[in-house]
C-alpha cells in the first residue's frame, strides 16, 4: 500500500492530523522530524544550532528516504521538505496530502513552540509569510490532494481526506 504523505508549511496540523488520520485507517504514523530528534538524541532546534541549516536538511532527506522505503504509513513531513528535488522525488512515490492553512492560523499554532528554529530571533509573522512565497507554489505542484486546514476541526479535516481516499 501507497504511504499518506502529509505536506505543508509549519502549523498547518500535519501531526496532529496525520495522528487522527491513521488511527481512522489503521496505518502507523510517523513524523519526520520526531524520527530525526529520536535518531540524533537531541531537538531539531539542537541541530539547528550545531549543524546549520544545511546539516539538518541533510539528515532530513536521509530519514525521508528511510520512511519513503516503508509501505502504508501515514508521514507528516517537515515544512520544508518540498524545498529539495531530491525530496521531492522521494514523496512522490507516496499519496501526498497538502495541508493548505492561513498564515493566521499558522501564527496562533506556532506562537507556543520553541521547537521551531526559523522563527527564532525573527518576525514570525514576516518570515511564515516569505516562506509561504517561497514555497506556496510547491506545496500546490506536490500535491495529490489540497485540503483547507486550520480553522476547522480535525475530525472534519480527516473526514475530508478519508472520503477523498475513498473514491
Ligand atoms: C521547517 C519546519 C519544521 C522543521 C524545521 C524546518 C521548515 O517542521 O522541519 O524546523 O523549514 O519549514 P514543521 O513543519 O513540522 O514545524
Amino acid at each position: 500500500m501507497q504511504n499518506i504523505i502529509l505536506i505543508g508549511p509549519m502549523g498547518s496540523g500535519k501531526t496532529t492530523v496525520g495522528k487522527q488520520l491513521a488511527k481512522r485507517l489503521r496505518l502507523d504514523f510517523v513524523d519526520s522530524d520526531h524520527m530525526i530528534e529520536e535518531r540524533c538524541g537531541v531537538s531539531i532546534s539542537t541541530i539547528f544550532d550545531i549543524e546549520g541549516e544545511d546539516g539538518f536538511r541533510k539528515r532530513e532527506t536521509k530519514m525521508l528516504g528511510e520512511l519513503c522505503e516503508q509501505n502504508g504509513i501515514v508521514l507528516a513531513t517537515g515544512g520544508g521538505a518540498i524545498t529539495k528535488e531530491e525530496n521531492r522525488i522521494l514523496l512522490r512515490k507516496g499519496y501526498v496530502i497538502y495541508l493548505k492553512t492561513s498564515i493566521e492560523t499558522q501564527i496562533a499554532r506556532t506562537q507556543k513552540n520553541y521547537n521551531r528554529p526559523l522563527l527564532d530571533n525573527v518576525d514570525a509573522e514576516e518570515k511564515l509569510r516569505q516562506l509561504m512565497e517561497e514555497r506556496g507554489a510547491l506545496y500546490e505542484q506536490e500535491a495529490d490532494l489540497v485540503v483547507v486546514s486550520g480553522e476547522r476541526i480535525v475530525s472534519k479535516v480527516v473526514d475530508e481526506i478519508v472520503e477523498a481516499l475513498d473514491k
